[in-house]
């Protein structure tokens, strides 16, 4: 039978280099704000931008600073991907590794070479590199000095960033995307995007200003990108999720499409090129004003980006119901009242297969763009059998729902360009810091304390994954 998969799908995996890496200060990389995360409940508080000290407490667990230690396991992680077949791998450069503040004349040759080395293992197995320029970490000297992207001064620095990057990887990295999940920031600022909000901010305003501050940023990148490798696609980043009606109450109804609208007004903007009319309403009615520069809106318009990336693990339901409403559930930080038609993971995420078809569907009717699935998967509890297995069977029926739903979606019409599952190897969670919640067809030894071997070991759910490979999505 032939796939309906497209010839050169790419098949792969995505990690993130504060939840992979390790090394915090290895060979001068700078602190980032996912370094002064820690786990356990304060890390909610620390994401949300309460936070007091901008320096790790002594005695405090913080994951991203040993995280699985990719920085020296990448070449053995790697071989791992190549033999499941992996025909892409998405990461992110930790800023801070190239400016250590930010602000230096010279990039940190170090830190340079390190993703030199990554990307000519990846090549050398003809994987290619997906890189994300900013994933959830900001150079902490940034934050205390600007308050982070509260700050025009931001554009410029990031867009020096950006430049260094495309300059020296120009020949190796060819599929780009600016702010890991942008609309992350309007959820958990400093996670986000670095910032602290203080008791008489305007919280939205500082917020929605920041946004304009990273759309131009993510402009100025989709413009030098395509300047600096002209066969390069440079995307957005989107956490996705068709937000659900609870009942057919048109009240409902239009409580979803504002939830949907609070996440599209980023990609409105990076794709359409310019803010939508239910965003300036929303700005007049809440008398936010957007400090905006001259030729800012030009920029928006003229360079606007050539796929939409995306992460996809939950659809969302709402209500204006306030019993209703009471019922919340998780689902990767944006509250959803519970779906009764749906399970959920161990974390209460959502799981709805169904979801992705129709998010993938409403992405393409809304931009007619090529899209990306660059992160899916189930965060699960793996118990290593005596001998040391993980019969994963539950990931594997997760995914095996998400790829028929995927083939669906390719059926319909969507030009789908590739799926990167979520941690391939185990990673530390983004959401809680721990460990034991893990997406991996690899296993890591390594608990939520940091304790462990840091082993790498195949799961059921690897073996699977390299014959979905195998066939293109044939062979489930
Ligand atoms: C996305 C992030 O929000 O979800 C990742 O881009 C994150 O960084 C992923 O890891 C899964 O979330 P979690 O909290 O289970 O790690």
């Amino acid at each position: 039978m032939v796939s309906v998969f497209p010839k050169g799908f790419l098949w792969g995996g995505a990690i993130a280099a504060n939840q992979a890496e390790g090394a915090y200060l290895a060979d001068g990389k700078g602190l980032t704000t996912v370094d002064l995360m820690p786990t356990g409940p304060e890390r909610f508080q620390v994401m949300l931008g309460n936070i007091q000290s901008f320096e790790p407490k002594e005695g405090v667990f913080y994951p991203s600073h040993e995280a699985i230690d990719f920085y020296h396991h990448y070449k053995e992680d790697i071989a791992l991907f190549a033999e499941m077949g992996f025909k892409a791998l998405r990461l992110s450069i930790a800023w801070s590794r190239i400016f250590p503040t930010g602000e230096e004349e010279q990039p940190n040759e170090k830190g340079l070479a390190f993703y030199d080395a990554v990307f000519d293992e990846l090549l050398k197995y003809n994987i290619e590199p997906v890189v994300t320029t900013c994933h959830f970490d900001v150079p902490v000297a940034l934050v205390e000095k600007y308050g982070s992207w509260r700050s025009r001064e931001m554009v410029d620095l990031y867009e020096k960033y950006t430049k260094t990057i495309f300059e020296r990887y120009k020949n190796k990295v060819k599929y780009w995307m600016t702010f890991n999940e942008i609309n992350m920031l309007l959820h958990l600022p400093f996670m986000g995007a670095g910032i602290v909000l203080t008791e008489g901010d305007n919280k939205e305003q500082v917020l929605y200003q920041a946004a304009h501050h990273q759309l131009v940023a993510s402009a100025k990148a989709v413009k030098a990108c395509h300047e600096i490798i002209p066969d390069a696609k440079i995307g957005c980043m989107l956490a996705a999720g068709a937000t659900y009606s609870y009942t057919a109450n048109p009240e409902d109804v239009w409580a979803s499409m504002e939830r949907d609208r609070e996440s599209f007004f980023f990609i409105d903007v990076q794709s359409r090129g310019e803010y939508p009319g239910y965003a300036k309403r929303f700005f007049k009615d809440q008398q936010l004003t957007i400090v905006m520069e001259p030729g800012d809106e030009q920029l928006l318009k003229e360079h606007t980006v050539d796929y939409i990336g995306f992460s996809y693990y939950s659809s969302r339901c709402t209500s204006t119901d306030p019993e209703i409403l009471a019922q919340q559930t998780n689902g990767n930080v944006f509250a959803s009242v519970k779906n009764p038609y749906l399970q959920a993971s161990e974390w209460g995420w959502t799981i709805d297969p169904k979801g992705l078809r129709i998010t993938a569907n409403q992405l393409y009717d809304r931009y007619q763009k090529p899209l990306f699935i660059v992160e899916n998967g189930l965060g699960a509890v793996d118990v290593p059998e005596t001998d040391g297995t993980v019969n994963d069977d539950y990931r594997i029926n997760y995914l095996r729902q998400h790829f028929e739903a995927m083939a669906e979606t390719i059926q319909d019409g969507v030009e789908l360009i590739g799926y990167t599952s979520w941690g391939p190897i185990d990673i530390v969670s983004a959401s809680t810091g721990e460990m034991k919640k893990r997406y991996g067809y690899i296993y890591v030894d390594r608990d939520n304390a940091g304790q462990g071997t840091s082993k790498r070991s195949k799961k059921k759910s690897f073996e699977w994954y390299k014959k979905a490979i195998a066939s293109n999505g044939e062979d489930l």
